[in-house]
């Protein structure tokens, strides 16, 4: 057993250390224990990870490419299953040849870019890997929305056409007398809708094209092309267009591949939507590249997860934000245990409930990463360490290209030395977390937005040394003496109050623990006439279970004075984000506007306890009266 033996190493290793470390010697030999079988397992990984890319760029495959051998290998094996479909790589790959042969037949040129506005199923996939085989690059839109955003998205690509599903008919309804030089495209799933005025049956132009392999043009299908756009969401502003290039994809996935140790006999259960990198390309790019078979489904779903993964014999699913914890939300069941999942892998699984999860429903590893869409580094949990969301190797760090800058707290901006330098935190410290940017390594370049301006603000220059540049993920991580890296923050998403920092997602996991896993989130808003911003908490009660006097008195025993909420608002409807977070941004513009908004306010009371908060308590704020 490899493991075995990488464990006499490192014991060897830990030995002589203690010989040569003069100073703190038993710290220093315990740190060796822990972490050097981590980090040769981890490093032994990551090489494998940049042979075989290194291999894949050198040989020219694209992710088309890798998928047209898996088809020509394997062209019975199932690539991805979906309700009682099962996609062969033949069947999906014959697909993919006749959106590719159909297209190319448009008035469209090379690397123009194509809208895919579609629900969660295996055409979806099959069409932006169809339309990169004709040397297109799909723009892959968010579902959830409508109007301007829409239209923001779609132009924000420079497509010049869009693809959509039937069911979102109307969306474009709405839209089309805005765009009138975009060309629509609408494939229906169901026959009994019909096709929108001035669109294309896309069903039926496909079935008059061939569905041969196409010659694949090597000028355009190179590993360094676009392959996608992915839109970041962000808790401000419009979407952004990341660009995701073939060997990007192929990073994603083969480094989940081997990092978390996945097996090609695997079967993974991926019912995040398409549109986003983890449902996308983390999930999705397993069957792609790798040759897993991948269960989709339309929509996530909290009562259907176990019995899917029972069903279709899962080993491995896949998490994002809030999942986790709405699934302990749910009454136990003997579902709970009787799946076969043993590898859970995603990212944002708060520390409070990663016991309980994995104690619950019996998970033997959980694989929490960390990665911006966008970003140029990524950090993954290997050895099943509670909270963390990767490593980076304690005594040889350097060689891995990331870092936690110190910043200043009031501007974001990173401290600088007297050399005009940026200052790496110590362990224990917070920190922004940084990638550098190499662009003759795949696994540290950074493709950036499809807008310039907004992609040179991600870039922080002369860092380590004069000349280098960074990529800046705006997330506030820390590192523990072992080289284990926790979540903290993203930045924006904490505010001052009373001259205090308050990090929004602290707040929310003590709400979190106060209040039974209900689904809460915090945010600042501005009061007139005070200074920074007050503290506000929405929390979903459908029920009206809430108890405000208990919450209050559950605050006082865990937050100091100036972090507790001073506003509460109670949801009746959860406004979720496709990336099941709540929407943030959108409450925080309501503020505590009662003429707008109908749910209940409260307002914490000098006494420390929540009262209604009225029209006249209003007034008194707007006119300055009341001092908070
Ligand atoms: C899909 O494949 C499974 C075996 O993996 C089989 O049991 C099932 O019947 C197939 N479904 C269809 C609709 O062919
Ligand atoms: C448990 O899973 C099975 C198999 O998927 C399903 O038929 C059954 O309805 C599930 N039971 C509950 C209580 O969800």
């Amino acid at each position: 057993m490899m493991e075995y033996y990488q464990l006499g190493v490192s014991v060897i290793f830990a030995v002589i250390a203690v010989y040569i470390f003069t100073g703190s010697r038993w710290r220093t030999l315990y740190i060796l224990h822990r972490t050097l079988p981590r980090d040769i397992i981890g490093a032994f990984r990551f090489l494998k990870v940049n042979l075989l890319l290194w291999y894949w760029e050198k040989r020219g495959f694209t992710v088309a490419r890798l998928f047209t051998r898996q088809a020509e290998i394997n062209p019975n094996k199932i690539a991805f299953i979906f309700e009682n479909q099962n996609w062969t790589y033949g069947v999906l790959d014959k697909f993919t040849n006749r959106i590719s042969r159909y297209f190319r037949t448009q008035p469209m040129s090379r690397g123009d870019s194509m809208a895919l506005l579609m629900e969660n199923r295996p055409e979806y996939i099959g069409t932006w890997l169809g339309l990169s085989k004709a040397g297109f690059v799909t723009a892959l839109v968010n579902t959830n929305l409508r109007k301007e955003v829409l239209i923001h998205s779609i132009t924000a690509a420079n497509c010049k056409s869009i693809i959509f599903g039937g069911e979102f008919k109307d969306a474009i309804a709405e839209i089309k007398n805005k765009l009138p030089d975009l060309a629509l495209y609408q494939w229906t799933e169901d026959s009994s809708i019909s096709v929108l005025d001035g669109a294309v049956d896309l069903n039926k132009a496909i079935t008059q094209v061939s569905d041969d392999p196409v010659e694949v043009d090597l000028s355009l299908g190179c590993p360094r092309d676009k392959l996608i756009y992915i839109y970041t969401s962000g808790t401000t502003g419009m979407p952004k267009a990341a660009v995701i290039s073939n060997l990007r994809y192929m990073l994603v996935s083969c480094g989940v591949y081997y990092m978390l140790g996945l097996r090609k006999t695997d079967r993974i259960y991926d019912s995040l939507p398409l549109y986003h990198s983890a449902g996308g390309i983390v999930g999705a790019g397993q069957a792609l590249c790798i040759g897993i078979t991948v269960v989709l489904r339309r929509k996530f779903s909290v009562s259907k997860f176990w019995t899917d993964c029972i069903q279709y014999e899962c080993t491995v699913a896949q998490y994002i934000g809030e999942i986790c914890r709405f699934l302990l939300t749910v009454p136990p069941s003997p579902n709970d245990t009787a799946h076969k999942i043993r590898l859970m892998y995603g990212n944002g699984l708060r520390p409070q409930i990663w016991e309980a999860f994995k104690n619950r429903f019996n998970i033997e590893q959980i694989g929490e990463f960390y990665g911006a869409t966008e970003g140029n580094s990524n950090l993954v949990n290997i050895d099943n360490t509670v909270g963390a969301v990767g490593f980076m190797p304690k005594y040889v760090g350097r060689l891995y290209p990331v870092g936690l800058l110190r910043f200043d707290d009031e501007t974001g901006e990173p401290i600088r030395n007297k050399d005009g330098l940026c200052i790496l935190c110590k362990p224990g410290e917070t920190g922004i977390f940084v990638g550098k940017i190499n662009p003759k390594k795949a696994v540290n370049d950074f493709s950036g937005y499809a807008n310039k301006e907004e992609s040179e603000k991600k870039i922080i220059y002369n860092v380590f040394k004069k000349g280098d540049r960074v990529f800046n993920s705006g997330d506030i991580l820390v590192m523990d003496d072992m080289g284990y890296f926790y979540f903290k923050d993203r930045r924006g998403d904490t505010f001052r109050w009373k001259g205090e920092n308050v990090a929004t997602a602290e707040i929310e996991a003590v709400i979190s623990n106060i209040l039974s896993l209900m689904d809460s989130v915090v945010y600042g808003v501005e009061v007139p006439g005070h200074e920074g911003k007050a503290g506000m908490v929405a929390i979903y009660d459908p029920q009206s279970s809430l108890n405000l006097h208990e919450f209050a008195e559950g605050l006082k025993k865990t937050l100091p004075v100036y972090a507790r909420p001073l506003f509460v608002r109670v949801l009746s409807e959860l406004p979720l984000t496709g990336t099941f977070k709540l929407k943030k941004s959108d409450l925080q513009k309501d503020g505590f506007n009662i003429e707008k908004i109908s749910d209940p306010i409260y307002l914490l009371d000098k006494s420390g306890n929540y009262v209604r908060f009225t029209e006249q308590l209003h007034r008194e704020l707007k006119e300055e009266k009341l001092r908070l």
